[in-house]
């Protein structure tokens, strides 16, 4: 797989004093308290700093000011991979009045990792550059800057482009206006693709210098493998909300010379891991169904999922080359729905989890605990309307509580669960950050909860660890903190998050959250306001950005930069390293032990009691060896199912399958079955294998996906009938990786029969 380019972390540094005002989300579920107030649920070790360390850190801390005029906002951007160079832009909130004062934004580059920033304003020709999206980064040292131009007839937008991160930039005059980020090609910084103020979908294969309009009433698009560009347009040039579900999507497969119609009268798509997701409404007055492709458009399936009438909305929650998994909303304001997780070929699902929280803002809480495979955590909205958090460690197959952290003492509480805030919290400011996990930090999970019954809103939310993926936690931290992930994880930081109070202190752990040690990084305390490092987590350079008021009206941005390499002055050495099974518990059965989806792997890491240094260097190490095959590694093909007491399938000859297949070529199937399929991408080896006699099944087609079994809940095609306000699906991009289908009201319903087919 191609490595992300995702080293343009855009932080953001919104300065609170500044009139901004916070918004809370109205809708979100509230959470109940389930402790009352009390004081610290566990104590984690605490070391001082010794003199030498003091001084040493005092040696490799940093400080710099950003004075002047600058703006209400800093936007602060690593650029290439491992270069240590940071883009940090200042922008004033309203550029029209200061045109007229002949200010300008601030650009500042930094070379090492954030100690000394240059004042680089004029290579951007002093000019404005947007406040939203003014910088994108693209792979290799490449680096786009918007300018914020008045919309002009007959003169386009203004970029800025850099190949050599920053050091040059290239004055670009666009023969149009951006009505949104300019987005690289995954590889190659060469390709550029954006959609205009006015519709049109503009390409650029020479990095901007020069660009041409490949389609008009474009409404989205998104790369797909090798250079395939899928977009969605309105026939009739309009991109308004209300002419959803009547898109077509097509493809380019050699940069916009020729087009393949792949999908027609959809009203959404995704392209997530080899899948491409397309939101359809079939008929007319009928709920949306869900297509899937896995060969980049040629072919379509239908999902067997249950179909989401227009109150209801579908959304990708994540997904890569083996499965999707997918939310489908409860019809009206419940804020839960089902999880489903699909097979191979993204057709088929399995519900995966019930009552999964989906709340106001459209978001949940799932989590890809991206230190372990197959390890996830999300939060289910209970019958009793508490928030628990539920954990899976083998994709979604079955999800659990979590248990008492061994360092926390419940008191009389009867449920005593660890529970972990998501997004909804950080939403509603119960907690700053959202749980932090790295692949090259194998098992370390970092995450705000609380134990209890449940998540609770008025117990302060404490800061646990988890060294084996999620399996045992300990409590590491009172309170909230921002924390980040350093040398491969051999070292961990975290400032504390006061809401209202300065900060000057940064705690640091070599021992994964165990003991922690405080360094003062300065006299004159900040307001905080964002900890970075270099995305990767190889860096030992963490910077604290913060503002201090000044006695004039505009306060100073101060960025605090600490190099944690001459502390741990060591590097490691065979003997700090120890081989660990992963998921594995402690007297398990030997054959079956650190089993998931058919292997299991064994990691070199670092032992938590060693001191030294991981290094740039540093790459994770393991052993991948495949376990035994068990009933469980299969599922129950067409025409059986599982015995209600045991793994074993067993022929349903003349009841309703409960699952019932998919026509993958429209025409009845005639399969020899053992009765047993391996679950897609499981890489069991011998042990179990179905020993029946293989029997020829005719499945028959034209089951229509309608008569699937909607999960508990009726499509209720009712509503259609009061069209006032329609509920459509937009799709819009959340952060890496991550897309969401969100529903959103517009007013006119204007549905076509659809002319989409199977191809
Ligand atoms: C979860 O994260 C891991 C590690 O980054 C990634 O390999 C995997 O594809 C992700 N899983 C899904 C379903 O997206
Ligand atoms: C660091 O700052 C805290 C809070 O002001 C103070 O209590 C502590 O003594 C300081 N530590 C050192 C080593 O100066
Ligand atoms: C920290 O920054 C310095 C530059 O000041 C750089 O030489 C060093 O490689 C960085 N260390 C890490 C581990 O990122
Ligand atoms: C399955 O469950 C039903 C009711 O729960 C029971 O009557 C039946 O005997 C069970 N079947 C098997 C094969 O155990």
């Amino acid at each position: 797989m191609a490595r992300r380019f995702g080293l343009g972390v855009v932080l953001a540094l919104l300065v609170v004093s500044c009139g901004g005002t916070r918004d809370v989300d109205r809708r979100t579920v509230t959470l109940h308290r389930t402790r009352p107030g009390g004081g610290p649920a566990f104590t984690s070790c605490r070391l001082a700093l010794t003199r030498t360390e003091h001084e040493i850190l005092d040696d490799n801390t940093h400080e710099t000011g950003f004075n002047g005029d600058d703006g209400s906002s800093f936007t602060l951007t690593w650029v290439g991979d491992g270069t240590g160079v940071i883009l940090v832009l200042s922008t004033i909130s309203a550029p029209i009045d200061s045109y007229l004062e002949g200010g300008s934004s601030r650009l500042y580059r930094s070379m090492d990792y954030g100690k000394s920033f240059r004042d680089v304003s004029h290579r951007i020709s002093n000019t404005f550059i947007r406040k939203e999206f003014g910088v994108t980064t693209g792979p290799g040292n490449s680096v786009i800057l918007t300018a914020d131009t008045p919309v002009v007839d007959n003169s386009g937008g203004i970029i800025f482009t850099s190949a050599d991160a920053g050091v040059s930039f290239r004055s670009v005059r666009l023969p149009f206006h951006l009505a949104q980020p300019i987005t690289f090609h995954f590889l190659n910084p060469h390709y550029l693709v954006v959609i205009s103020i006015d519709g049109g979908l503009w390409l650029s294969l020479d990095f901007g210098v020069n660009w041409r309009k490949v389609h008009d009433g474009a409404h989205s698009f998104m790369w797909g493998a090798g250079v395939t560009l899928f977009f969605s347009y309105s026939p009739t040039g309009t991109v308004e909300a209300d002419s959803r579900g009547e898109l077509l999507l097509k493809r380019t497969e050699d940069l916009g010379l020729t087009f393949t119609t792949i999908a027609e009268e959809i009203f959404s798509f995704g392209y997530i891991g080899g899948f491409l997701i397309t939101s359809v409404m079939d008929e007319l007055w009928t709920p949306r169904v869900i297509y899937v492709s896995s060969d980049q458009g040629n072919t379509f399936n239908r999902a067997l999922l249950p179909s989401a009438s227009t109150e209801q909305f579908y959304s990708i929650l994540d997904g890569d080359e083996d499965m999707i998994f997918i939310h489908v909303d409860n019809p009206g304001d419940t804020f839960f729905g089902t999880m489903y997780t699909s097979d191979d070929r993204g057709v088929l699902y399995s519900k995966s989890l019930e009552r999964h929280l989906f709340g106001g803002q459209r978001k949940s809480d799932f989590t890809n605990i991206t230190s372990l495979r197959g390890v996830y955590l999300t939060n289910k909205l209970d019958e009793d309307g508490r928030i628990r958090t539920v954990i899976s460690f083998n994709r979604g197959g079955q999800w659990r509580l979590m248990g008492k952290p061994d360092n926390v003492e419940c008191g009389d509480v009867q449920h005593c669960n660890l529970h972990i805030h998501g997004e909804h919290s950080r939403q509603s400011h119960i907690v700053p950050m959202l749980p932090l996990s790295e692949p090259s930090a194998i098992g370390l999970v970092i995450a705000h909860g609380g134990v209890g019954d449940s998540l609770s809103s008025t117990q302060h939310p404490d800061v646990f660890i988890s060294s084996d993926g999620g399996y045992k936690w300990r409590g590491a931290l009172e309170g909230p903190h921002h924390y980040s992930i350093l040398d491969s994880g051999g070292l961990v930081v975290a400032v504390e998050a006061k809401r209202e109070g300065q900060v000057k202190t940064i705690k640091f752990s070599t021992d994964e959250g165990r003991c922690w040690k405080a360094y003062n990084f300065t006299e004159h305390p900040l307001f905080f306001a964002g900890l970075t490092s270099e995305p990767g987590t190889k860096a030992m350079n963490i910077s604290v950005w913060g503002y201090r008021p000044e006695d004039d009206e505009q306060p100073m941005w101060v960025a605090v930069t600490i190099d944690f390499k001459s502390l741990l002055t060591r590097q490691c050495d065979d003997q700090d390293y120890e081989e660990w099974l992963a998921h594995s518990t402690p007297g398990g059965d030997p054959e079956r032990n650190g089993c998931v989806m058919g292997y299991k792997e064994t990691y070199r890491r670092l032992k938590r009691s060693s001191v030294c240094r991981n290094g740039r260097d540093y790459g994770v190490r393991k052993k991948q060896s495949p376990c035994l095959c068990t009933r469980e590694d299969y599922r129950c093909d067409y025409g059986y199912r599982r015995r209600n007491d045991s793994a074993e399938c067993v022929r349903q000859p003349n009841t309703a399958d409960p699952n019932p297949e998919v026509c993958l070529n429209g025409e009845d199937e005639e399969i020899q079955t053992f009765g047993y399929r391996k679950v897609p991408s499981d890489k069991c080896e011998g042990g179990f294998t179905p020993r029946r006699m293989s029997e020829t099944i005719i499945r028959p087609c034209g089951a229509k996906a309608s008569e699937a079994p909607p999960a508990g809940q009726s499509s209720s095609e009712t509503h259609f009938d009061t069209p006032r306000e329609k509920m459509v699906l937009i799709l819009v991009s959340a952060g890496a990786g991550l897309i969401v289908l969100v529903a959103i009201v517009s007013a006119a319903l204007t549905v076509r029969r659809v002319l989409y087919r199977n191809r």
